[in-house]
């Protein structure tokens, strides 16, 4: 007999109580679950529903019941359908008083509640993950301090930049990360528990005690959006799907400096994969799954938009359908930032490779530009000049700087022999220096000012 069935007179089809069971996956939030119970049920015995007997065989039985679940001697079954039915269901065998711990209850309050629970505390394990990826961000910054690598636009070389600098330009990214996660943190602390089905109680159930109880910041205001409102999984799913992008574009970058057409950095062994046929293989599979998973993370925020954007108000079974793309995300997120602390942490600088490559290009083209505008050339004719000066280059296969100052000369009289020193890239990197520029001054207050922030 289900909790339910009183007004049935038929048992549930086998092929509906395996489609509707939500036990496979549901079984996670066990923990939010009886930790909800169990304040629930306090908060019976002080509101004089329950006696204090009653509510200590109650608390007995969600504890014993945490423990078999624990160490796998619990009962599941499809016919149950969720993991609520089967705590309650399990604890009315345990003790009489457990018909009593639904009072002023409905499960859809209750998965509400389990949710919010658990969305806070894998919210919270993020962003320790994301700190932990943010440390090493910086360290790395720190260590490479003064390698010198090309800044893509297009994924053409632009301009030279600290590889320092180019690191801190993610740290940043995921830096916004951080607040997102706090904010959809925000949005999962109220408590729903007391809404009911979508109504409340006649029951004067005491929400104000249970969020104490259970450390919620505020309780819901209105107990239809109580049991419809899935804003706080959005929330925190876009947060996940947020970070897995910025993880994704970090992963590409450094897939493509893996490789030997750039060779700017080395994935240790143990980050890495072989391949079954090419015994010369050293693949960053690790990467490429960080970029891969991305793709299905943002399925999940986009199966969650679906399955909302339709439903009528209230709680509809659809709602069961959160919770598998929930879960996926935030642990992909979370073991994604794991990862990429790994290879971050693990990874070598490859600093000739990468130098080459900045100074084996037209990029001081724009510090020659530079040269002539902080002389009064307007700087679009500065360009122009430039451009020509590149041109000429690329004709007779050589670099900026190989180019005689005399022709140098019949472009502008006003160079001079200081600007081979000027275009130098190494140059451009001291000699930069609006806030937040890609200069060794300015990367050097950046990693000072993120150590302070993350304690370092
Ligand atoms: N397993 C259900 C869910 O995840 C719990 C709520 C069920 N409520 C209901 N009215 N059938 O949404």
């Amino acid at each position: 007999m289900k909790p339910w069935g009183g007004r049935f007179k038929e048992g549930t089809d086998p092929l509906l109580e395996r489609f509707s069971a939500s036990i496979d996956f549901d079984r996670k939030l066990y923990r939010h679950d009886i930790k909800g119970s169990k304040a629930h049920a306090e908060m019976l015995e002080k509101i004089g529903i329950l006696t204090k007997a009653e509510r200590n065989a109650i608390v007995k039985g969600l504890n014993e019941i945490e423990k078999e679940i624990e160490s796998g001697t619990f009962p599941f079954s499809d016919a149950l359908e969720d993991i609520h039915m089967h705590i309650e269901t399990r604890l009315i065998e345990k003790t009489e008083a457990g018909k009593k711990l639904h009072t002023g209850r409905s499960r859809n309050d209750q998965i509400s509640l389990d949710m919010r629970l658990f969305v806070k505390d894998e919210l919270e394990g993020l962003e320790e993950g994301l700190a932990a990826l943010l440390r090493v961000m910086v360290w790395k910054a720190d260590t490479e301090i003064s390698v010198m690598m090309p800044g893509y636009t297009h994924l053409q070389r632009a301009q030279a930049v600290p590889f320092s600098h180019y690191l801190l330009g993610h740290y940043y990214a995921l830096k916004r990360d951080r607040a997102r996660l706090r904010a959809a943190h925000a949005t999962a602390d109220a408590l729903p528990l007391g809404s009911g089905a979508l109504a409340g109680s006649t029951i004067p159930l005491d929400r104000e005690w249970v969020r104490k109880r259970l450390g919620f910041a505020r309780v819901s205001e209105n107990s239809m959006d109580a049991v419809a409102d899935r804003d706080f999984i959005m929330d925190a799913v876009f947060a996940a799907a947020m970070i897995m992008t910025h993880l994704s574009r970090l992963a590409e970058d450094l897939i493509l400096f893996t490789s030997q057409e750039y060779g700017f950095i080395a994935l240790p062994d143990k980050l890495t994969t072989g391949s079954s046929l090419m015994p010369h293989k050293k693949n960053p599979d690790a990467l490429e799954l960080v970029r891969g998973r991305t793709a299905r993370v943002l399925g999940d925020l986009f199966g969650l938009f679906a399955l909302l954007k339709g439903l009528p108000f209230t709680y509809n079974r659809d709602l069961q359908e959160d919770k598998e793309p929930m879960f996926h995300a935030l642990e992909t997120a979370r073991d994604a930032l794991s990862i990429m602390t790994l290879c971050i942490d693990g990874m070598t600088v490859l600093r000739h490779t990468m130098e080459k490559a900045a100074s084996e290009s037209f990029m001081p083209a724009v510090e020659l530009a530079e040269y002539l505008t902080i002389k009064g050339v307007p700087f679009r004719e500065a360009h122009g000049i430039a451009g020509a000066a590149v041109r000429e280059c690329e004709g007779s296969g050589i670099l900026l700087d190989r180019m005689p100052l005399a022709r140098l000369k019949k472009l502008s009289p006003l160079f001079e022999k200081d600007v081979f020193e000027y275009i130098k890239p190494r140059n451009a990197l001291r000699v930069r220096k609006s806030k937040g520029s890609a200069s060794f001054d300015e990367v050097k207050k950046a990693i000072d000012a993120e150590k302070k922030y993350l304690g370092l």
